[in-house]
């Protein structure tokens, strides 16, 4: 039970696993890892393929094409597959006021080829979604950027990207990734809301949607089952990064599940419910106490407490008594459009309503709450 197969389509990042451990404070505290190393061990215990940044293939071998060679011939060994692909712009201190939104041209030339030359590889490895992540897209002063200026050059790098896989003819759409901020004090397009608005004002907006990660929208305080729900409706959610955080602190990246644990829940019968089709994509770190092996053991818990939550999740719809809950509440009632066909404003005026007597009826949202917290802790 609950072991995961290529059949669930659970992803994870290069830079998931291989992730050495350093952070502002202290170095790394574990090895590099070779990405065929990953590929093998993230094949064996039941993923469905991998995603990467161009630069997390260099990761032991410095020749880019030795290195892509390698890759690949992971990839055919195993049956891997690479569904996603996206730039590292943020790593390189040439990158340090931005990548499309630098406030020096030369940079967003340069960041703008530097997707380009991967987009190429991402294509020829199958994927159909290319993720950008603005991580220093922002800035810590706000005399330091003229914001609408940055956003008319996210906008231009965009279009220009669009038109580029267009031209190509590749199979391949955009996921925009907000982030509020880390590493940047403030960064652009910060919360799915705002990224939503600024694909709208693309010229290309079908190609581009999102790619929304748990601990990003948890960070700016808000509900990361709402935003996903949202993005669905727009017909936006193109990717996603599953992965755990605590609130409003830094960027935690925990294992899927070992952040808010309640909002797990409704995200996994959401996205297994709500018409997601993609990728299941973990982008976490394995904790900085841990060693080689724990990597492995982070990496299947993510897969493993997915399954669980949908198991809960099946098992929460199906109970009878939840059922009746959901009816006592009137959940479905709000599929229900206000007005009646044939109805019009003027109609509104014929109703027979006691404002009082409405307001004393109750909801009766605790028991439901109740009844989903006691399925997720298992006495039910
Ligand atoms: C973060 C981000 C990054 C991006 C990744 C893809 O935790 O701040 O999620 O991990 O997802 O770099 O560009
Ligand atoms: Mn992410
Ligand atoms: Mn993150
Ligand atoms: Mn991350």
């Amino acid at each position: 039970n609950f072991i995961p197969t290529p059949d669930d389509r659970f992803t994870f990042g290069l830079w998931t696993v291989g992730w050495q451990a350093r952070d502002p404070f202290g170095d790394a505290s574990r090895a590099p890892l070779d990405p065929v190393e990953s590929v093998h061990r993230l094949a064996e215990l039941g993923a469905y393929g991998v995603t990467f940044h161009d630069d997390d293939l260099l990761a032991v071998e410095p020749d880019r094409d030795k290195a892509i060679a390698a890759f690949r011939k992971a990839l055919d060994e195993t049956g891997m597959k690479v569904p996603m692909a996206t730039t590292n712009l943020f790593q390189h201190p040439v990158f340090k006021d931005g990548a499309f939104t630098s406030n020096d041209r030369d940079v967003r030339r340069y960041a703008l080829r530097k997707v380009i030359r991967n987009i190429d590889l991402a294509a020829s490895l199958g994927a159909t979604t290319y993720v950008c992540w603005g991580g220093r897209e922002g800035a810590e002063s706000d005399a330091a950027k003229d914001v609408k200026a940055a956003l008319d050059r996210y906008k231009e790098g965009l279009d220009l990207l669009c038109s580029y896989v267009r031209e190509r003819g590749y199979n391949l759409r955009f996921a925009l990734e907000p982030k509020p901020n880390e590493p940047r004090g403030d960064i652009l397009l910060p919360t799915i809301g705002h990224a939503l608005a600024l694909i709208n004002d693309l010229e290309h907006p079908e190609m581009v949607g999102l790619n929304p990660e748990v601990g990003h929208e948890q960070m700016a305080g808000l509900n990361f089952v709402h935003g996903i729900a949202q993005a669905l409706w727009h017909g936006k959610l193109f990717h996603i990064d599953l992965n755990g955080q605590h609130g409003p602190k830094y960027d935690q990246d925990l294992i899927f599940g070992h952040g808010d644990l309640k909002s797990a829940f409704f995200l996994v019968d959401l996205l297994e419910n709500g018409g997601y089709d993609g990728p299941r994509h973990f982008d976490y770190k394995p904790l900085r106490t841990e060693d080689a092996q724990d990597v492995w053991d982070s990496a299947a818990a993510n897969m493993r407490t997915y399954l669980i939550l949908k198991e809960k999740s099946r098992a929460f719809r199906a109970d009878p008594e939840v059922q009746e809950a959901l009816r006592a509440s009137r959940v479905d009632e709000l599929a229900q459009p206000t007005l009646a066909p044939g109805e019009t404003w003027a109609d509104l005026a014929k109703d027979d309503f006691d404002p009082e007597v409405a307001a004393a009826r109750g909801f009766h949202f605790t028991r439901l709450n109740q009844l989903a917290l006691e399925h997720l802790l298992g006495v039910r």
